[in-house]
């Protein structure tokens, strides 16, 4: 059963005034070292994971004005891998806001950190970052607005994004209720 989330303002609570998407944005760069390597030499996935949950934290802060907690990551690929040496680039923006929730973007780019050469894509991740109060309940979180054609697509992404998670999660909840109902687990 869901729990009832009593700290979640009554409907007609005053609105909380939008922030663009700018507000937010940023770009995390660290230089990955020899402490940042897997024993095949290249670097860890679990380290670029980190800087990206890092990276959309400092993003979800900035954006809901308080604390926000990682409520989720969606799957992430590695397109290529990352190397020592390599001075990697996280940039992070809001997506999306939902009325606690917000899906935070973070692409991850890698260059050598000594030439000026192209940056090559690594990965980009999706995580759902819920704003919460001195409780650790979930807590109103500013609307975001976004500026650009690219700021208005991945808002309509993200929503389709949250359709997916959120059914996903039904999905697996009623299949528990039911093989539990059934005496199966
Ligand atoms: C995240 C957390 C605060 C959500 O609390 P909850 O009581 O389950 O919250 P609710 O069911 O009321 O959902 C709150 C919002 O989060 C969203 N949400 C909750 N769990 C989610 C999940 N797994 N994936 C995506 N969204 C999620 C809901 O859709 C809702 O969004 P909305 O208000 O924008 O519509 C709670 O699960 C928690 O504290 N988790 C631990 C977080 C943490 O410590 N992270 C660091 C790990 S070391």
């Amino acid at each position: 059963m869901r729990r009832v989330n009593a700290s979640r303002p009554p409907q007609d609570a005053p609105e909380i005034p939008g922030k663009p998407t700018s507000v937010s944005r940023i770009t995390l760069s660290q230089v990955m070292t020899a402490t940042d390597a897997n024993l095949y030499g290249t670097v860890h996935g679990g380290t670029i994971m980190k800087l990206v949950d890092t990276c959309a934290g400092a993003v979800a802060g900035r954006h809901s004005g308080g604390v926000a907690l990682t409520a989720s990551m969606d799957e992430m690929a590695f397109l290529e891998p990352v190397n020592v040496g390599d001075l990697v680039h996280f940039h992070g923006q809001v997506n999306w806001t939902g009325r606690t929730s917000m899906e935070i973007g973070v692409r991850v780019l890698a260059e050598r950190w000594n030439e000026s050469t192209p940056e090559t894509r690594v990965a980009t991740a999706y995580l759902v970052f819920v704003g919460v109060d001195a409780e650790g309940k979930p807590r109103s979180v500013p609307p975001v607005l976004p500026e650009t054609a690219s700021d208005r697509r991945r808002f309509q992404e993200a929503e389709i994004r949250r359709t997916h998670r959120l059914a996903r999660r039904r999905a697996i909840l009623d299949l528990r209720e039911r093989r539990s109902a059934e005496g199966l687990d």
